[in-house]
């Protein structure tokens, strides 16, 4: 049922809903994704140390109590966790090397089961740094490049995790997109409590790549917050944990919440710049000086550019209608969340649901993104 509720894909890959286990080294292996992970869209398993170097530093971090997963024959290691995995989303792979080879076989036997691989630039343990593992290769942006080219070569879908502020954000985004990963998985990580959702917001509108929004994420409000700044989807890791119920309790939450507004990753309003560009679907006609030109700007429209490109979207479609809005067309109605008994009349009389009118106005948020002169 869920398959048809979400559409969210990555190359040969489809995702049954957005909930996903974020990848615990030491924790979450094949025992732990069959256990916390049956009806979770996805599954990261790892990470797992692919070669003698990684292996080696493993058991240092080990020897200070840290759980981590040390194999002397790591690829068959990792095959063994492939065929021991039963569960019904997708399983991803957390990989950690200090070279390219052996990521390339175990790109070639993730690939043929079907799963993801996740390079991980995002160990921030210090005996992983110093051998240029982890987040050393954030930090190496053309070797990270070039293994995401050479892993890309093999033809299985690539993701990499990243952490946010240790580096300029966008800048890693967009490297890792123009090198050719298929999924960014950001840790939103900041000083202080919670997520940076700031910095998910600001990843999403320089990137198209299907987006993981990873950190602090405890329940159904917490990933409200990620998936209206534009992530895909969201991942849990600590939560797992200490409420192994999490997982089925958001699957099915956020499949009521699709199942009710047809568009559950949908923006905020950019008016506070909480929103990020796909929220330009629910501006006015951009008359007054307001956040819309800056956002805009961004997009390479003039005003007017933009006020034509969304009449031309909505011409044929139900969202021409509304004679009674502010501006005369559901084109520049709000969310479905602000109360508006004007746009809700115009709904009535159309006989569309809410679900349906989040559902065009996702299909514009698309259009207008495809259409951007700043691509
Ligand atoms: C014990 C532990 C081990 C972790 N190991 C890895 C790892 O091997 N690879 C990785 O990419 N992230 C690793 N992480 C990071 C988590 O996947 C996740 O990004 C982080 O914990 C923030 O998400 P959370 O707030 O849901 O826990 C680890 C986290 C914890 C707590
Ligand atoms: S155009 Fe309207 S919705 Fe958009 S930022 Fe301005 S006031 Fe807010
Ligand atoms: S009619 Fe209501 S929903 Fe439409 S733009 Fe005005 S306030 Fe927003």
């Amino acid at each position: 049922m869920t398959d048809e509720l979400f559409d969210i894909k990555s190359g040969y890959i489809s995702f049954n809903n957005p909930i996903a286990i974020a990848s615990m080294a030491g924790k979450t292996d094949s025992s732990f994704a069959n256990s916390y992970g049956k009806n979770a869209g996805l599954v990261v398993l790892g990470g797992y140390n692919l070669d003698a170097a990684t292996n080696e530093a493993a058991k240092k971090i080990k020897s200070r109590g840290r759980e981590e997963f040390v194999s002397d024959e790591p690829l068959e290691f990792l095959r063994s966790e492939i065929e021991n995995t039963e569960i019904s989303g997708v399983a991803a792979f957390n990989l950690r090397t200090t070279s390219i080879e052996p990521l390339i076989e175990a790109a070639n036997i993730i690939r043929e089961a079907g799963g993801i691989l996740e390079l991980d630039a995002h160990c921030r343990q210090e005996e992983m740094i110093e051998i240029g593992a982890g987040e050393a290769l954030m930090e190496d942006l053309p070797r990270l490049e070039e293994w995401i080219r050479l892993i890309k070569e093999t033809g299985v879908v690539l993701s990499v995790k990243i952490r946010t502020n240790v580096v300029d954000d966008e800048e890693l985004a967009k490297a890792i997109e123009d090198a050719g990963a298929d999924i960014l998985h950001v840790d939103a990580m900041k000083t202080g409590a919670g997520a940076d959702l700031n910095a998910i917001r600001k990843i999403r509108d320089v990137t198209r790549l299907l987006l993981i929004g990873n950190n602090s994420i405890q329940d159904f409000s917490d990933a409200k917050e990620m998936f209206s700044r534009g992530a895909d989807m969201v991942s849990m890791a600590r939560a797992v944990v200490a409420n192994p119920d999490v997982v089925p309790t958001m699957v099915e939450l956020v499949s009521q919440y699709q199942r009710g507004i047809g568009w559950y990753n949908a923006p905020k309003h950019v008016c506070r710049g909480e929103g990020d560009l796909r929220g330009l679907t629910f501006c006015c006609l951009p008359v007054k000086p307001c956040a819309i030109h800056s956002k805009i700007k961004k997009l390479g429209f003039s005003p007017k550019e933009f006020a034509d490109l969304k009449m031309e979207f909505v011409k044929g479609t139900p969202l021409e209608f509304g004679d009674s809005t502010c501006f005369g067309s559901l084109a520049w109605c709000c969310k479905i969340s602000k109360p508006c008994f004007l746009r809700d009349g115009v709904l009535d009389v159309l006989d569309m649901s809410p679900a349906e009118y989040m559902r065009l106005k996702k299909e514009m948020a698309d259009y207008i993104l495809e259409n951007s002169k700043n691509k």
